[in-house]
């Protein structure tokens, strides 16, 4: 794709499975990329792209500051942020105000502060691109999914606004609102839940027209996309990587 060969990337969530993989994608795409996680990186994880990994919790907004900081000391401004970090609670109308607290200060207040740190260092570079991660559950109710997708709607308003606020300063944002997508979280979620995996799968895969859940690599090319130079006119806008899931 173009554009991509030596900017400078964040990843959110990099430790994450659609986190990784649009890190390793970009990183296939010659960028160099920085991983944001709460989680601790296995060493090879990182090791494997190149990347520099930072552990640090978005809903911390002085440890985000250091963390952008460490990424244009050691890489150079960034030109790339994809925000995919997210908590995840289901939660109907019991949510309680901890339930509440918990999953805005990540999935929107953390998300507000990594990106009101990196904007800085794509002005200086003149522009960028920022992929926030949003859902299906972005668009439509599901039951008792009241916490995560107020979230995912809130995604898709800050898209909009921040690429009315950017636009000037040659900043394209988007939206990448992925469908079901087999990753290691829906295997351990069935685990948890003592559901079977293969009955499970089949459940999630009709709900798509294309009849199976999406692969991890295939939300990473749209990510790429939407960095690269060939999504050149294409801002505040959401991406639908849902297999059909929207259409039915
Ligand atoms: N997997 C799916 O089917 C699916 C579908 C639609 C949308 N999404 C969205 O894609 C994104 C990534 O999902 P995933 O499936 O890769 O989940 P994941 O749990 O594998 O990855 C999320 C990552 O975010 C990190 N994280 C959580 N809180 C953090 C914090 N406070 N600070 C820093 N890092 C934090 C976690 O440690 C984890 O590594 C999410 O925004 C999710 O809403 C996923």
């Amino acid at each position: 794709m173009r554009g991509l060969k030596d900017k400078v990337a964040i990843i959110t969530g990099g430790i994450g499975d659609l986190g990784y993989a649009t890190a390793k994608r970009l990183f296939e795409e010659g960028c160099k990329v920085a991983l944001f996680d709460l989680k601790q990186s296995d060493a090879g994880l990182a090791k494997a792209i190149d990347a520099l990994y930072i552990q640090v919790d978005i809903s911390n907004e002085e440890a985000v500051k250091l963390a952008c900081e460490r990424v244009e000391n050691e890489l150079g401004p960034a030109q790339v942020l994809v925000n995919t970090a997210a908590t995840f609670i289901f939660k109907g109308v019991d949510a309680t105000e901890e339930d509440w607290q918990k999953i805005n200060s990540v999935n929107i207040v953390g998300t507000s502060f990594v990106t009101r740190y990196t904007v800085p260092q794509m002005i200086k570079k003149g522009g960028g691109s920022i992929i926030n991660f949003s859902s299906v559950s972005g668009f439509v109710g599901q039951r008792n999914f009241a916490t995560y997708n107020a979230t995912k709607f809130a995604i898709r308003g800050l898209t909009k606004c921040w690429a009315y606020d950017l636009a000037e300063h040659g900043i394209r944002v988007n939206t990448l609102c992925p469908g079901y997508i087999y990753t290691s979280a829906f295997v351990n979620s069935c685990k948890v839940l003592n559901l079977d995996i293969e009955e499970e799968n089949k459940r999630a895969s009709e709900m798509h027209l294309l009849n199976r859940q999406g692969q991890p690599e295939e939300v990473a090319a749209a990510a790429a996309f939407l960095a690269s130079d060939d999504s050149s006119f294409i801002t505040g806008s959401d991406l639908l990587v849902d297999g059909g899931y929207l259409a039915k």
